[in-house]
């Protein structure tokens, strides 16, 4: 893949970018720039594109429509002058150190991450943070102001950004506002807590589409707005008035659930060195019966430690046996700083601890426990390698590795034990389903897949791939821009 020159670097300040004026037709902005810094080992050597279907599914987009990206590029405290990279304007944003504690890892990930994941963990409120998420997203949105073109289309990604619509109808009224929320959105009972619900709604207003993940997301957010904002909201539709309390632009929610790069898995799953990787992994794992594979962030709203719990009381109970079922969970590094991410890592890594010192032999291991990232290839050679797949998050707005487990099934084996607490169960309706709360219930289901008929389990999965291969990460992007841009023919007419 062609690496990007280094761009310049200005100053360690956290003075605003000078951004590129109006060059873009269409930009996206989100938190993270979509590409990592690659270094050869002694300097930093250029960029990459990360991994990830949103920029798969954008990038078509971007090169037919002069686009632009605005976001961090992740270092704190480097302020960096945009640079073009694989048919893209890249504008990155600054962000001192003070503002990745305040904002990102306070705000965004310990008062909104936990508030909008059903308050798994307590969110915690702090003004210094709330005032540090404001500044952020109005800097976001001034860089964004300077790079769009006339009448562009701007497209606002996450919880991380959602003053950005408003601040940006602000500064540019002529461009058309798209906002994709990739997390849930709380009921307005639990949203209620936030002391600052009103202005969030208020920002989330500024756009002319905003799209949810799955219908309750949309209805719990158009809940909110009539209760906290005393909006008015027709279907799924908000008249947003201005000050003089004439309706200044009607605001439209929709769902969109998310989906994977679908060509690319299937792509990597019919790869003769991916498929013999597959098969030395099965082989190093002691070649039991049955892998089990979980893969997740290290992230408290995945439910590793109730999939543990169930696995280690299978052991237990004599119902599994070490040399037949074997658990590999991937958990990749993630906000390694705030708190509550620290403390389930120690709770994860003391329960694979106190499991593998009971039940594994010299032989085969009960969980192979890799905190690490990996390529996408290895991915897929995992999901080749798996026969059931366990996702058991308490709450998440889509879970996309559900969904590439699917997509890279391409002989309609193997079986998805699934959260009915995703996003993804909306749409993958023949997994086998469970409330991971009910640990009883988890034990049975992980039974009932390894145990499942090749009938049934094939029948399962022909009917997801069907799903899957039909919705695929390009589709959904298609789908929010053309609703984006016809509503702004329906609106000038
Ligand atoms: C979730 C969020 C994304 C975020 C990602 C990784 O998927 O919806 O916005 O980028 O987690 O988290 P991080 O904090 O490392 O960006």
């Amino acid at each position: 893949m062609p690496e990007s020159k280094q761009p310049k670097k200005t100053s360690a300040s956290t003075s605003q970018s000078e951004p590129v004026h109006g060059a873009s037709d269409f930009l996206v902005v989100s938190n993270r720039l979509p590409v990592d810094r690659v270094s050869n080992g002694t300097d930093d050597a250029g960029w990459r594109r990360a991994p990830g279907g949103l920029v798969t599914a954008l990038a078509p987009v971007m090169a037919a429509r002069d686009g632009g990206w605005v976001g961090w590029h992740g270092a704190p405290d480097e302020t960096l002058e945009p640079f073009h990279h694989e048919n893209m304007d890249l504008i990155p944003v600054p962000l001192s150190s003070d503002e990745v504690e305040l904002y990102y890892e306070g705000f965004s990930n310990s008062t909104l991450w936990p508030l909008y994941h059903d308050v798994i963990a307590p969110p915690e409120f702090h003004r210094t943070w709330w005032d540090s998420y404001r500044l952020v997203n109005r800097r976001f949105a001034e860089a964004a102001a300077g790079a769009a073109a006339k009448n562009a289309t701007v497209w606002v990604q996450d919880y991380q950004l959602q003053l950005v619509p408003s601040y940006l109808r602000q500064l540019r009224p002529d461009l058309r506002i798209g906002f994709f929320n990739h997390i849930p959105f709380p009921p307005p009972e639990i949203f209620a807590q936030l002391p600052w619900r009103q202005p969030i709604i208020d920002g989330l207003l500024g756009a002319d589409l905003i799209g949810f993940q799955r219908p309750n997301d949309t209805a719990n957010f158009l809940r909110s707005a009539r209760r906290f904002l005393g909006a008015s909201v027709k279907a799924q539709q908000v008249h947003v008035r201005a000050d003089d309390g004439r309706t200044s632009h009607i605001s439209r929610a929709e769902p969109f659930p998310i989906s994977i790069d679908v060509g690319q898995i299937q792509e990597l799953a019919a790869r003769p060195d991916i498929i013999a990787r597959s098969r030395q992994i099965r082989e190093d794992m002691g070649n039991p019966k049955t892998i089990l594979l979980g893969v997740d962030r290290l992230d408290y709203t995945k439910g590793i430690t109730h999939r543990l719990k169930a696995y280690g009381e299978l052991l237990h109970d004599g119902i599994v046996k070490v040399e037949d079922a074997s658990l590999i969970q991937v958990a990749s590094p993630s906000r390694e700083r705030v708190e509550s991410y620290r403390h389930l890592r120690e709770e994860v890594e003391g329960t694979v601890g106190r499991i593998n010192g009971q039940f594994d032999t010299i032989e085969n291991t009960a969980v192979r426990y890799l905190h690490h990232s990996y390529p996408v290839e290895e991915m897929v050679a995992l999901y080749l390698a798996a026969d059931v797949m366990l996702v058991t998050a308490l709450r998440d707005g889509m879970n996309l590795v559900a969904k590439e487990y699917v997509a890279a099934r391409g002989d309609n084996t193997g079986a998805l034990v699934l959260s009915e607490f995703t996003g993804a169960a909306d749409q993958l309706k023949q997994a086998l389903l469970v409330n991971p709360h009910d640990i009883d219930g988890l034990k049975a289901t992980i039974v009932r897949a390894i145990n499942l008929p090749k009938t049934e389990s094939s029948r399962r999965m022909r009917a997801m791939r069907k799903q899957i291969l039909s919705h695929d990460v390009q589709r959904w992007s298609e789908d929010f821009l053309a609703t984006l841009q016809i509503d702004a023919v329906r609106d000038d007419s």
